[in-house]
């Protein structure tokens, strides 16, 4: 018997793999990745055989301790993985039938079908584990970039164009924001991933009997009582990959709001706007122009949600049209998943990192936040305060922005005849509205950037992010 036909093609086909097809159609280069999740899965299905019944104490005891073993060879490098075994299950399976005689058992009542849906699984759920953490370290230091300079104003943009002034922290605590919507997706998502498939088989079960709760519990897929979660249907289960693409999606999304973070970030590191500066350890240089230092991390962040913007759509398209149920075109999922993983990860933690190495420059935020142009609606609302109709009160502003406009002077340097002129309303105590701090201090609006707003946000998060226990 040769050794690729070990596992799958034994007994039916009497010729050899042809050595193309077998390099077309390994996965092991790449899905040996799962080796921890397929031993684990693999060591708890022989616990459940051996309950009932299917195989002895002993056999068990010898499978397990052979996996064991081989995890041990997997983890310190010495294992050989061979590519004519095409995948992780065959590989560490071969292996342990080699060394144990009862290893041929271990694959009673299981198909690689449930047995790559369980690895899969296991294996999004740990990821989802370190994705949660990774988001709550970005949200806190984006907290503590927040808290370093509380004193930060900066224009608010809308259409990039300034529009009012608001405390940088309002603007940072936006992302916060963001995260905890992804960080809510991907908790959220764990309840659907939770399900053991294992016992489903090839698509239709085993007439074994088998007890699929077991193994569901001995994996921990349980729910918050402790009972144990099975997918419900051996069909979709093992063509069920909807957790990967929800995966991919919730990555896609957070990406794409790193990415946002990561426009203003380079935006706020120019020279135009000057407001952040970005420590030379996580800066570049350019191989030409000494007096450069580029935010590539920031770039690099941005330009990567390209990346899991379109393994989301390979998946979509990879499930789309697929008849039940397993197909081979699943073994397609895995890079995908794997370099969204990696990737958003990464991501997430260098930008959290970067943040923690980056000084604001709150000077040269309150001067881009200084013209009193950006409080024209404030005057707006100062007016609809002494009783004019909101409509009235903004025509009225903008007859005042446009004198201020053409004597070329800002719109505090009008006189109060000037203001009177548009409206006999206005009174002295108008110029008290057109500094950014008062202007700050008079939008305590829950949800607003008012100065006493953001503190109670800044407290709020800080206690959240420190009681987190993800
Ligand atoms: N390597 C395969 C995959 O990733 C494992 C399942 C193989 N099943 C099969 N019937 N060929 O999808």
């Amino acid at each position: 018997m040769n050794k690729s036909d070990i596992v799958s093609r034994s007994g039916r086909f009497k010729e050899e793999m042809d050595k193309d097809v077998t390099a077309f159609t390994e996965s092991v280069s790449f899905d040996k990745r799962l080796w921890r999740q397929d031993i684990r899965g693999s060591i708890a299905h022989a616990a459940m055989l051996k309950q009932v019944g299917l195989l002895s104490h002993d056999e068990c005891n010898a499978i397990i301790g052979g996996l064991e073993q081989i995890g041990k060879e997997i983890e310190s490098g010495e294992f050989e993985w061979k590519t004519a075994l095409e995948d992780v299950h065959m590989n560490i399976e071969a292996e342990l039938t080699r060394r144990v005689h009862a290893g041929a058992k271990l694959h009673t009542a299981r198909s690689r079908n449930d047995q790559i849906a369980l690895d899969l699984r296991l294996w999004v759920r740990d990821e989802i584990r370190t994705t949660l953490l990774n988001l709550r370290r970005l949200q806190s230091a984006l907290i503590e970039l927040a808290e370093t300079r509380p004193d930060a104003i900066i224009p608010g943009y809308t259409h990039l164009q300034r529009a009012q002034p608001v405390w940088l922290a309002h603007h940072l605590l936006a992302y916060v924001e963001m995260f905890e919507r992804d960080y809510q997706r991907f908790r959220e998502s764990m309840e659907r991933v939770n399900n053991c498939p294992l016992g489903s088989g090839a698509i239709a079960g085993t007439t074994l009997k088998i007890d699929r709760y077991q193994t569901a519990a001995l994996l921990g897929f349980v729910d918050e009582e402790g009972h144990p979660k099975i997918t419900q249907n051996s069909m979709d289960a093992v063509s069920d990959r909807d957790f990967i693409i929800e995966f991919c999606s919730n990555a896609a999304i957070t990406a794409v709001h790193i990415s946002r973070l990561a426009e203003d970030i380079i935006l706020w590191s120019t020279a135009e706007f000057g407001f952040i500066r970005i420590s030379d350890a996580f800066t570049t240089g350019s191989s030409l122009m000494p007096q450069k230092k580029n935010p590539d991390i920031a770039e690099l962040s941005r330009g990567k949600s390209a990346r899991v913007i379109g393994n989301l759509v390979s998946m979509l398209t990879l499930i789309k049209g697929l008849p039940m149920t397993y197909n081979r075109d699943l073994q397609e999922d895995k890079e995908r998943l794997f370099d969204t993983a990696d990737t958003i990860n990464a991501t997430l933690n260098i930008t959290a990192q970067m943040l923690r190495h980056t000084d604001v420059i709150s000077e040269k935020c309150r001067a881009a936040a200084s013209d009193p142009a950006l409080l024209a609606t404030d005057i707006v609302d100062y007016m609809v305060r002494k009783g004019l109709p909101f409509r009235n009160a903004h025509h009225a502003v903008g007859a005042l922005v446009d004198a201020a406009e053409s004597k070329n002077i800002p719109l505090n340097q009008l006189s109060l005849e000037d203001f009177k002129s548009v409206a006999p309303e206005f009174e002295q105590d108008i110029f008290d509205c057109l500094n950014p701090e008062s202007a700050m201090n008079n939008r305590n609006i829950p949800g607003c950037p008012g100065t006493d707003e953001v503190k109670k946000q800044l407290k709020h998060w800080r206690r959240a992010l420190e009681s987190d226990q993800t």
